[in-house]
Order: C-alpha cells, then structure tokens, then sequence
C-alpha cells in the first residue's frame, strides 16, 4: 500500500491515455487522490480510468466544442477541484489547420488548456487554495511567440519550433494566471518533464522518426521518471513559493525564452487568447 499523500484531493489530468499522463494519474490515485481522466481515445483512455476508478472523459482538443463540453462535464461531476494538471500536448504539422481553423501545435497545446483552465476556475476557487501543473518543455527555448501572427499564417513554420512556441506558451500562460488569480487561491506551476521515451512524435513524421529509432533508448528517460516531477508538485500542492514557476524536472527555474518574462507577451497572449475562445 503506498503513501496516501494526496488523499482527499480532487484531480483532472489531461492528456492521461498515454505517457507521463497515465503514469500520474495511476500514481496520484494510488496515493488517494480522485483522479479524472481525459484524452481524446476512449480505448486508449478505458483501462486508465478503470485503474483510477472513475469513467473516462473524451475530449479532442483540437475542437474546442469539445473542450467546452468536456468542462461542463467536470463541473457537473465535481464541486471543486484541487490540482488541475494541463498535460495534453505534442507536436503536429504546422501546415495542417484544427477544427476550428488554428495552428495545431498552438491550438493542442495552448488554446485548448487555456479555456479549459478559465472554464474550470470556479471549481478551482472552490477548493479554497489550489494548483495548476502546465506541462511545459526545454523546447520553449526555439519557440517564437509573435502576438499578431499566433497561427503562423504570415511566417514560416517548422514544425519543433511551432511546437516550442506553444511550450513557451504554456509557461507565460503559467504566469498570467499567477498575476491574475491568486486572489482566488490559485497558485501555478510549469514543468519540462525531461526527454521521456513516452509515445511523444507519434502525431510527427519527423519528431516521430527520431523517437523511433534505436537512439531513443539511449537519450530518453523511462516514463515513470518522467512522470515523477509533476507527482512531486502535485504533491507539493498550491504552494505559494512555486507560483508562476517554471521547473526544469526538479530544478526550479529552468532555463526559459526571455519571451517567458516580458510582460507584454504575458498580457499580450491572455487577452488574444480570450478573445479566440468567446471569453472577452
Ligand atoms: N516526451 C518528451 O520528451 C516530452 C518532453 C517535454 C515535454 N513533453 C510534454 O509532456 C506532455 C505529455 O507528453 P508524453 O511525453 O506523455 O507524450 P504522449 O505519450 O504522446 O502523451 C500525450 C498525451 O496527450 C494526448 N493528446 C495529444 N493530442 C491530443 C488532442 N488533440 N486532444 C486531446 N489529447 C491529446 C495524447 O492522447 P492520445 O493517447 O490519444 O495520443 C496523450 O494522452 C506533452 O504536453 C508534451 O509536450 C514531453
């Protein structure tokens, strides 16, 4: 029986049918967590929600329809949540354009957990104090974030690059909702798990190959090691010391594009990204 560290705490893990997500979901519920499980694969979702015993949560987040309703499931299921972990993400072929006509690299990995996250924040003030964990990438370093052109229609996308623009979002995303909600007891928090030899690339014919070949054995981490810095903030809870961080597994502030720190950028992708999801 292992430690019941995180009894009586209601969690949302996104991106929880493969990889890291998995592995923390299975791990937080171990340690008595209510874990809710979401992916955009009810088979690959099924047997992770049965080993956290609650019924899976599809959602594709290249629809924001279905980020919409995925929240208003979540808030008819819970009355507050206490960890809200924005795990989902990967990288897509730039070229190709989601659902509702974005970028998928900027869409998969930015826009959709951003409303997820603004639709569930009464549920994460009700708790009274509570943590978001972004899952974030040493890939911010190479990202571009030019608020006028967010889709890459007026530039040139490659496709690492595109994807590390939506991890450097994901930390400036971080740190606008330390600026705007702790009032609420929200505290936040944005990791690079390390280079895990997860199912990562697989959406990437490039990215993909090199995680395919026998190299990634030798640069990769296992997936539970991956996993287990954001079980170590999950942990940590809505510590006010790590609000608006950026960790680099373990190591608090890891290196960041100083795209990370400028605070027209900060505002800059709130109020752009509000206005793209109908919430201004
Ligand atoms: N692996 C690495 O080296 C590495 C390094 C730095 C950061 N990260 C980040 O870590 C996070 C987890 O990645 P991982 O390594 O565990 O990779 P993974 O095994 O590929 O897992 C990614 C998860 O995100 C889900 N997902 C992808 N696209 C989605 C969509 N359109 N809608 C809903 N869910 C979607 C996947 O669902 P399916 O199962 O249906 O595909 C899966 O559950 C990602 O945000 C990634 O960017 C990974």
């Amino acid at each position: 029986m292992s430690d019941q560290t995180m009894a009586g705490r209601t969690v949302l893990v996104t991106g929880a049918s493969d990889g890291i997500g998995a592995e923390t979901a299975r791990v937080l519920a171990a340690k008595g967590a209510t874990v809710h499980v979401t992916g955009r694969s009810a088979d690959k979702l099924r047997p992770v929600a049965e080993a956290v015993g609650t019924e899976p949560l599809v959602a594709d987040f290249s629809r924001l329809d279905d980020v919409r309703r995925l929240a208003a499931q979540v808030g008819e299921r819970v009355d507050k949540l206490d960890l809200l972990m924005n795990n989902a993400g990967g990288t897509f072929a730039p070229a190709k354009r989601t659902h509702d006509g974005h970028e998928p690299n900027f869409q998969v990995n930015h826009l959709a957990p951003f409303l997820l996250t603004q639709l569930l924040r009464p549920r994460l003030a009700a708790a009274g104090s509570s943590l978001v964990v972004n899952t974030s990438s040493i890939g911010n370093l190479l990202g571009k974030i030019v608020l006028d052109d967010l889709d890459y229609d007026r530039r040139r996308a490659i496709e690492f690059p595109a994807y590390g623009t939506g991890k450097l979002m994901n930390i400036v995303f971080t740190r606008g909702i330390s600026q705007r909600w702790s009032g609420d007891g929200i505290v936040s928090v944005a990791v690079h798990p390390g280079p895990v030899g997860s199912s990562f690339g697989r959406d990437s014919w490039f990215i993909g190959l090199l995680y395919r070949t026998p190299l990634k054995r030798i640069g990769t981490i296992s997936v539970p090691d991956g996993a287990a810095p954001l079980i170590a903030l999950a942990e940590r809870g809505a510590d006010p010391e790590i609000d608006g961080r950026y960790f680099s597994r373990f190591k608090v502030d890891g290196r960041e594009n100083k795209q990370a720190h400028d605070q027209a950028i900060i505002d800059g992708l709130w109020e752009r990204s509000e206005a793209l999801v109908g919430l201004s």
